[in-house]
């Protein structure tokens, strides 16, 4: 028999929580949504960060989600639609934009482009 976690989300724009049994090694986003209760997404491929969390308590293994940065994921945030169900683990949704903001907030208004200025020749 597969073993299987309990995942507790806590939906704070929502004010539900949505408790399942997720078996070990699926998705935790698509398992949801197999069960009735899709959460919020968008790429599905662990790049947009609109389904990212903060974890409360338990672990997951979201190897393949290159849209957090490693010092978020060692923070506690965590993107469901490639975190896969490794124990229990109960996560409340981000606030809007949050990840977004932590990880690249900081970089706006300082890129390389200026208006009016020749182009580099690379
Ligand atoms: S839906 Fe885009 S990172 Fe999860």
């Amino acid at each position: 028999m597969q073993r299987k976690h309990r995942i507790t989300i806590h939906w704070r724009q929502e004010q539900r929580t949505i408790s399942h049994d997720v078996p070990e090694g699926e998705y935790i986003l698509q398992s949801f949504e197999a069960q009735g209760d899709p959460l919020p997404f968008s790429c599905r491929n662990g790049c947009c960060t609109s389904c990212a969390v903060r974890v409360i308590s338990g672990s997951l293994d979201q190897r393949e989600a290159m849209g957090l940065s490693r010092e978020l994921r060692r923070s506690g945030y965590g993107l469901l639609c490639v975190a896969r169900a490794t124990a229990d683990l109960e996560a409340e949704t981000q606030d809007e934009d949050e990840v977004y903001e932590l990880q690249f907030g900081r970089h706006f208004g300082q890129g390389r482009v200026r208006p009016g200025l020749p182009l580099d020749e690379d």
